[in-house]
């Protein structure tokens, strides 16, 4: 992966707002209604691309896998579907689900959706539900990450603008059952940023790690996804992104030629100590 390049299970760890479901959000998970609005949709262009592409069906069992590696999903698809004895018949529902989301009319669109919600209402049980959103968004995660993982094998990386256009985009996968528009699997807490402000801005800390503060601070809000950067309220800018290229280079160089005992010596320290603790408590 190249430097500065998210990888796609990064960019899963979607934060649109900082906000967990309101009770009306709820409540409209629940009726019937439809609460996919085409209008809310982004315009799809980048997913398209992708979609469209007959190489990501490749990537069809992996997506089943890491779907029911999520035990609610498991239970559903293991007791009310009997896919594995019709393969190609789930195959198809699935990823005409997917080309109608991207490709159709929006007569299409509402059918397709209609058909998929009579398809889950009755996947549900007592730890499970199939228009649970929890479920909902972890499936339509797995889509993007394998979808997007494999075609970036076959067509190379995408900058970092189209990625993150794509990743947008596929929300409509989610967003267009029962996912509500907003919704996001992690909150960045009062709490998480009070430790983000202990961590990178600890004026407590003794001299030794004061001094090397405002580098550790530069590299961590580049490397975090730029989502949760923002929501922690760190700030990036030009300047700093070209600080950090700069760092990455001259580390890529230099790094690999440092002698192996200085590269390794926090392995053999910490071993070492923990090594000599047990010893005490033979
Ligand atoms: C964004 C998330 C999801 C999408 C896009 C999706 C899509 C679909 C589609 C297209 C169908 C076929 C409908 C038909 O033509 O009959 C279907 C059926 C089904 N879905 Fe989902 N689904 C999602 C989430 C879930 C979840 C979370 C569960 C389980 C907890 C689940 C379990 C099932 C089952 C058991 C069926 C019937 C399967 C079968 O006929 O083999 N789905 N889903």
């Amino acid at each position: 992966m190249n430097e500065g390049q998210i990888n796609p299970a990064q960019r899963v760890i979607h934060i649109r707002s900082e906000q967990a479901p309101t009770e009306t959000q709820k409540e409209n998970m629940n009726d019937d209604a439809m609460h996919f609005n085409e209008s809310d949709a982004p315009e799809l262009q980048k997913i398209r691309q992708v979609v469209q592409e007959a190489i990501i069906l490749a990537g069809s069992a992996t997506a089943v896998l890491l779907q029911v590696a999520e035990p609610g999903v498991a239970k559903g698809v293991d007791r009310h579907s009997n896919f594995a004895h019709r393969p190609l018949n789930r195959l198809r529902t699935s990823v005409t689900y997917i080309y109608c989301m991207t490709f159709g009319t929006p007569e299409e669109k509402k059918s397709i959706i209609e058909l998929v919600h009579r398809a889950h209402a009755t996947v549900k049980g007592r730890s499970y539900s199939a228009d649970d959103p929890k479920l909902q968004l972890w499936v339509a995660a797995t889509l993007y990450a394998v979808s997007i993982e494999l075609y970036q094998q076959v067509f190379g990386f995408m900058d970092d603008m189209t990625a993150e256009t794509t990743y947008k985009e596929y929300w409509i996968l989610a967003e267009s059952l029962r996912v509500p528009l907003g919704m996001c699997p992690l909150i960045i807490t009062d709490h998480a940023r009070s430790v983000a402000q202990d961590l990178l801005y600890n004026t407590k800390a003794p001299l030794q790690i004061r001094v090397v503060l405002p580098l550790v601070r530069l590299a961590t809000v580049q490397m975090l996804p730029a989502r949760i950067r923002e929501a922690y309220g760190l700030k990036s800018n030009k300047l700093r992104r070209g600080a950090y290229r700069v760092i990455v280079v001259l580390t890529k160089f230099i790094y690999p030629y440092l002698p192996e005992t200085m590269r390794t010596y926090p392995m053999r320290y910490y071993l070492g100590e923990m090594r000599q603790r047990l010893q005490k408590e033979v």
